[in-house]
């Protein structure tokens, strides 16, 4: 089964606008969208957008074409509404909405999966946040299964689709599984027939099988992919195409020292700092290993490095041995 449509996952620290234009270009990816935007109650200024999305620049879309929109979290539900709107005016073509988010410190000031053992509230979130949305912008939701309880997850995703959701993103986990495998795909299948609106699986999709698996488990058709999209770059062209060449450890390569040239290019633009670009840079890396058999020692030789000619220096040697 291919996927009808693959979307690119929302990955705050890792996902940034460069490593979006470099995944996306690959191919495959129908959709992406930003880190998440915190909302605080007030009126988040636009340059806030512009840094999480350079992509409302550019029509909302990647270098390759691929559709991009914001993303935001919070629990106030007239300030998600204002800054929703802020979010459209500057080119959002749709909005979606986090629910799943496990950070202590995003749960503290309640955002992100918290809320979903409030019912009613992320219901009175959407519900204000779609009234204000002009109707022909999607407004679309990402949740978990739960915040410790998955045996939540159909009325709350009932709820989404009740105060106006047009499709869900269900990452098949609960907070307190945080991001231990397995993912239970199989609660999918209980949401997606409960609802009328797409229901979009997520969770460790690495390889082909395990998207098999996903399908025969939950049933549903799109595919969003986080940490798979970033260890193997080409995996959405892997499920799409069944002729595709799968990349090497040399495109890997080539693609990471793109990425250089894409972080220094935001230096220049004094948009980041230098250690911005080393971490990021390690992120990658680290995750890698995952889709390489030679990303971990090339993580290992890179992972304490803190000088950038340093890290370059030793990306470069990999490169030169590969050719
Ligand atoms: C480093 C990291 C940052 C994340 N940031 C976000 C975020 O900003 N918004 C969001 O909705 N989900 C976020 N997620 C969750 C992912 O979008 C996705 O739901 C999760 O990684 C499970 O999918 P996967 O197993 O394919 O990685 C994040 C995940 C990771 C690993």
């Amino acid at each position: 089964m291919i996927p009808s449509r693959i979307h690119l996952a929302p990955m705050e620290g890792l996902m940034d606008a460069p490593l979006r234009t470099l995944v996306t270009a690959v191919g495959g990816y129908d959709l992406c969208t930003s880190e998440f935007v915190r909302v605080t109650p007030q009126r988040l200024p636009d340059r806030v957008f512009h840094r999480f999305g350079p992509e409302l620049s550019h029509a909302s879309a990647t270098p390759s074409g691929t559709p991009f929109r914001i993303q935001l979290l919070g629990s106030d539900p007239e300030f998600m509404a204002l800054n929703a709107l802020t979010a459209v005016r500057l080119g959002s073509p749709s909005i979606d909405l986090n629910f799943g988010c496990p950070a202590k410190t995003v749960n503290k000031s309640q955002g992100g999966s918290i809320l979903l053992k409030q019912t009613a509230l992320i219901h009175r979130i959407t519900r204000t946040v779609r009234d204000a949305l002009p109707a022909h912008i999607a407004l679309t939701v990402k949740m978990r299964l739960g915040y410790d309880d998955p045996s939540v997850c159909v009325d709350n995703a009932l709820a989404f689709e009740d105060a106006g959701a047009s499709e869900l993103v269900v990452h098949a986990r609960t907070k307190t599984d945080a991001y231990r495998p397995p993912a239970h795909w199989h609660y999918l299948r209980d949401i997606r027939e409960a609802l009328a609106i797409p229901v979009v699986a997520n969770g460790e999709v690495w390889t082909r099988e395990d998207w098999q698996r996903c399908y025969e488990s939950s049933g549903c058709e799109q595919l969003m992919i986080g940490r798979g999209a970033v260890a193997r770059p080409d995996l959405a062209m892997q499920l799409k195409d069944p002729d595709f060449t799968p990349w090497s450890w040399t495109d890997y390569l080539d693609a990471l020292m793109r990425y250089w040239e894409l972080l220094s290019d935001m230096l220049a633009r004094h948009e980041c700092n230098d250690a911005y670009r080393i971490i990021r840079i390690k992120q990658w890396l680290n995750q890698s290993q995952r889709g390489f058999d030679q990303g971990p020692s090339l993580f290992n030789a890179v992972k304490r490095l803190r000088a950038a000619d340093e890290v370059y220096a030793t990306i470069s040697a990999a490169q030169r041995l590969t050719r």
